[in-house]
């Protein structure tokens, strides 16, 4: 339910409503996206920044919160641990039960090796079930991958890794027909061609989508067959730490038993660091969109054994998560709304940017509205302004909202607003770490042999934006490349005595930098109650 004042101000959109139909407001021009960058988006800032003064990403800038990850003790400093023990063997070690997780998995045993899956939660407890809008692919007539390439690449600012941005385009539309004959129901027209969307930065239609619940239909597939393969799955198992060799390849994790508290030592051929985001960071402090797991684990495994991190510091503020009811505060509300034609509008009822901008430029003019326009509308947990829902009936006929958004639909009416007839009020919220673990083009890590690193937990896919539906594009594509080349590689490696000596020698060096800290990381769960405490 809306609060009084802001059914008043719902009244200027009201007013304002018949006349825009039809008359979006004009695409900015280069200039003008860079100047609203430069002044609104955060990362571009430097406030909420810290520098990085330990290991390989020494001296670069990543969000504070990162920077004290980086910047703490291991879990297991001070313990003695039997690393001669094994709990668990298998060939391919896949640390993280999300859509990028089960996707390699299901890819390495076809390749013949022995697999497992370690989840700190459940299988499909991950942002990849959450994911809603849709996949992008360039399999019609009217697209192509290079048409693709050029979209994601000036999206995320010319920075992506060229050649994971070639792969990921080029392997887009056989990543649709693995998810279609497994079993995705993706929408359809009658003659059973898929149906694509556009989205924002996105020149062809090309977002493929079940209903706004694409995730959780992939990761509902994905972990069928995962279970139909009999792929061991661990759950409520979180890594801690990687073991290497004393040759410095990866050679296993140091596991914790999530309910009891125990170790176990995993012993692998290769691992493959599956383990997702870091909106639970809350960078810059924005809400989040993401699940309650996503505390960045990889990242910090990774960097401890010397892994290189990739535009650490740029993160996805997703223009249109939820801001009011408080209940909801951050959730997402999909891309597919302003695909679809819904306009963002302020509080004096006026379309203040075309409705498919990229997300940054999205995201920069919201914040611009409420913070320096005054032009917000006030919320019990800040600001928000309007995204114009019911113009998608109007524009797309009676039924629409219902048949394509339904997931928003019953959110919204749970809290008695129903977005039909109501339009919904929103306000950034922190959806995606644009950046990650470096790959190369098969997937491993160069600084460690036989790691591999798949989904939202790597840098450079996207460069320092993403697209809509490229995240769960990526996690099929190199997820799928993850797992056939670490179960090729298992098949040939040879792994020497196990140490986690390099948690000694990071330790050591943490101490060298005079930084003290308290925090043991990875967190594995967002602590709230901390901050809680902190606050009083
Ligand atoms: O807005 C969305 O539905 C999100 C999609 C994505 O992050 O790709």
């Amino acid at each position: 339910m809306y609060l009084p004042h802001m059914l008043d101000f719902i009244k200027n959109v009201e007013a304002t409503r018949a006349a825009r139909l039809g008359t979006e407001p004009p695409r900015m021009t280069a200039e003008e996206k860079q100047a609203v960058l430069n002044e609104f988006h955060p990362d571009y800032s430097d406030n909420g920044f810290d520098t990085i003064k330990i290991g390989p990403n020494t001296g670069q800038k990543a969000p504070k919160e990162l920077c004290e990850l980086l910047h703490s003790h291991s879990k297991l400093t001070g313990l003695t641990l039997d690393l001669t023990r094994t709990d668990l063997e298998t060939d391919v070690l896949i640390i993280g039960g999300g859509g990028a997780g089960a996707a390699a998995a299901i890819e390495a045993h076809h390749a013949g090796a022995n697999v497992t899956i370690v989840t700190k939660l459940r299988m499909g407890d991950a942002n990849s079930m959450m994911a809603e809008g849709g996949v992008q692919a360039a399999n019609k007539d009217t697209d192509s991958p290079q048409q693709h390439y050029l979209d994601a690449f000036g999206g995320g600012h010319f920075a992506a890794k060229p050649e994971l941005l070639r792969r990921l385009v080029m392997e887009g539309p056989d990543a649709i027909r693995w998810l279609d004959d497994l079993g995705v129901m993706f929408d359809k027209h009658p003659d059973g061609t898929m149906i694509t969307t556009p989205g924002g930065g996105i020149s062809r239609k090309r977002v493929h989508a079940c209903a706004d619940y694409t995730g959780a239909e992939i990761m509902r597939v994905l972990r069928d067959e995962v279970a139909g393969l009999g792929i061991d799955v661990i759950e409520y198992t979180a890594a801690l730490e990687l073991i290497l060799d004393e040759s410095g390849q990866a050679a296993g994790a140091v596991l914790m038993n999530m309910l009891t508290g125990q170790y176990l030592i995993a012993r692998a051929k290769t691992v493959i660091i599956a383990t997702g985001g870091a909106g639970r960071m809350h960078y810059h402090g924005f809400p989040t969109s993401n699940h309650y797991g996503a505390t960045a684990d990889g990242l910090v495994m990774a960097y401890r054994a010397g892994a290189n991190l990739l535009y650490q510091d740029t993160i996805q503020i997703h223009p249109t998560g939820v801001a009011h009811p408080v209940q909801l505060f951050g959730a997402l509300v999909t891309e597919k709304v302003r695909s679809l034609g819904a306009m963002l509008i302020n509080a004096e009822g006026e379309a203040f940017v075309h409705p498919l901008e990229t997300r940054d430029v999205a995201c920069a003019v919201v914040l611009r509205e409420c913070h320096a326009h005054n032009k917000g509308i006030t919320t019990p947990s800040g600001h928000g302004v309007w995204l114009d829902s019911p113009l998608i009936d109007m524009i797309h006929g009676p039924g629409t909202i219902q048949r394509s958004i339904p997931g928003m639909l019953r959110m919204m009416l749970n809290y008695d607003i129903d977005i039909r007839t109501s339009p919904i009020l929103i306000y950034p919220t922190f959806h995606y770490q644009n950046g990650g673990i470096e790959i190369e083009t098969d997937g491993y890590t160069a600084a460690i042999p036989n790691l591999f690193v798949a989904g939202e937990a790597v840098g450079g896919i996207h460069g320092r934006n993403r697209l809509m539906g490229n995240s769960m594009l990526d996690i099929i594509v190199f997820g799928r490349t993850a797992g056939k080349n670490a179960a090729k590689l298992a098949k040939s490696t040879a792994i020497g005595r196990p140490t986690i000596g390099h948690i000694n020698t990071y330790t050591e060096k943490l101490n060298e930098t005079g930084l003290t800290t308290n925090i043991l990381s990875p967190i594995l769960l967002p602590n709230y109650v901390r901050n809680v405490n902190k606050q009083k």
